[in-house]
């Protein structure tokens, strides 16, 4: 078959390659013209896509990596992996109207439309749906084919993949997901039916809800323990020893990446506006997570002013990560860029070192972040204090606490020691 993948990002290209080990030709469609240079030299900026496997789909004649429309003619099956993100702290789908708008152009009859990016209920009916109907005439089931499967990728994770993950499908029509179900089969494990496009949208968008919302709660315990003398990281061991009815989330320095601080946005702004209906216990855990990178520079203003009787005004502090999660290059909404650049506004002289994302200013022209390497410009002795924002593989923890003069730990991995805290 010809598959059409709109957007070849973390989501996109994962997908494009294992269409392409399913043996179909695949077209990835693809406007950032940055990005399509390095596909096309087979370079992948995305980890989890070695480039020996890019270039070999590049070399087997069944990859075309393009932003050329005409390529996308007569294709079987469109999956639209476009951005959702925020505009002015709101859903911003033009993108996906963009995308949706670029494959109506191209749809023949009997062909799949799939909608992949999170979203909020309706999302397919309303807009996919319905601009392809617009610009067609042609009705779902009859002809056309529009579904929606949320993707589910953990960039970094080695145990579940693509492959191996559970993919729910839906579709607008019992045809429509019959459809969606059969390019799925051949290409992931698990398949899972969904009774409507909707229920399939918002499963997906509750699952990142609810890890957003139980992630605030263990920050804000953190906080409570903090005040209370109480190393909540330990305390978390030992209700996790519970093998019922609890799932461990750990605190850290907030939420980031594409998908925790934005998806629940997408629910609960979609209810109040559409519904008027507040989804109160989400609209709670944006403020405490958003909260999260202040309560970090606050802990770290206050361990300056207690054990070095000094400010943060011209401290040097090493940050070590910028990446909103270990293993990733990924530092898009990464609570650990707004750390450090809330130390910076308050005068603080901050490096920042992580081995996976490129020498980058995270506040003005100088960069800030040492990248690839794993040694600061500095000895660690010499900064006055050190933040570990990201539990990358690479940081020597051991080092780090033997020769670090003071550490504030908010991934809870350096081992004990007097001169290391723990958020
Ligand atoms: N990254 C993740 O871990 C993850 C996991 C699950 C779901 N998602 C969801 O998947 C969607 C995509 O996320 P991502 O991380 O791959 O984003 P991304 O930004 O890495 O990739 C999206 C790509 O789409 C391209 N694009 C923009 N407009 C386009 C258009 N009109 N036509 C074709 N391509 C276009 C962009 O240039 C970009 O390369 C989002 O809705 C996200 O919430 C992401």
């Amino acid at each position: 078959m010809k598959i059409a993948v709109m957007g070849q990002g973390y989501v996109g290209l994962p997908l494009a390659m294992a269409a392409v080990t399913a043996g179909h030709d695949v077209v990835g469609f693809e406007p950032d013209e940055r990005r399509l240079v390095q596909l096309r030299q087979g370079v992948s900026y995305v980890e989890d896509i070695p480039d020996k496997e890019l270039r070999e789909a590049l070399e087997g004649g069944r990859y075309e990596p393009t932003r050329t429309e005409d390529c996308l003619v007569d294709f079987d099956v469109a999956v639209i992996t476009v951005p959702t993100p925020l505009k002015d702290r709101q859903p911003d789908l033009s993108f996906v109207e963009a995308a949706t708008e670029t494959v109506a152009r191209h749809v023949k009859d009997g062909a799949v439309v799939i909608l992949e990016s999170t979203t909020h209920p309706g999302t397919t009916r309303e807009v996919v749906a319905s601009i392809l109907e617009d610009a067609t005439g042609w009705k779902p089931g009859h002809g056309l084919h529009v579904g929606f499967s949320p993707e589910r990728i953990d960039p970094g994770n080695e145990r579940w993949t693509f492959g191996n993950t559970p993919k729910i499908v839906s579709g607008l029509t019992p045809a429509c997901r019959d459809r969606v179900a059969g390019f799925y089969s051949g290409i992931t494990e698990h398949i899972v039916l969904a009774g409507s496009v909707e229920e399939a949208e918002l499963a997906k968008v509750f699952e990142n809800t609810y890890r957003h919302v139980n992630i605030a709660l263990v920050n804000e315990l953190g906080r409570l323990a903090h005040t209370l003398g109480v190393d909540v990281w330990r305390t978390l061991a030992l209700a996790g020893t519970k093998p019922f009815g609890f799932t461990r989330f750990l605190p850290g320095p907030g939420v980031g990446g594409h998908c925790l601080p934005v998806d629940p946005v997408y629910l609960t702004h979609h209810a109040r506006t559409r519904y008027g209906q507040a989804f109160r216990l989400v609209e709670l855990a944006q403020d405490i997570n958003e909260a999260q990178p202040a309560y970090v520079v606050q802990r770290l203003q206050d361990t300056l002013n207690t054990r070095l009787h000094r400010g943060v005004y011209g401290a040097r502090i090493l940050a070590l990560g910028l990446a909103y999660k270990a293993g990733t290059a990924d530092h898009r909404q990464s609570p650990a860029a707004q750390v450090v650049s809330l130390l910076e506004d308050k005068g603080a002289r901050v490096d920042v070192l992580d081995p996976h994302v490129k020498p980058y200013s995270v506040h003005g022209d100088t960069p800030t972040v040492f990248g690839p390497h794993t040694i600061p410009p500095l000895p660690y002795g010499d900064y006055d204090a050190v933040v570990l924002l990201t539990a990358h593989d690479e940081f020597d923890l051991q080092r780090i606490a033997i020769e670090a003069t003071y550490v504030l730990d908010t991934r809870g991995v350096m081992p004990d020691a007097l001169n290391i805290e723990r958020l």
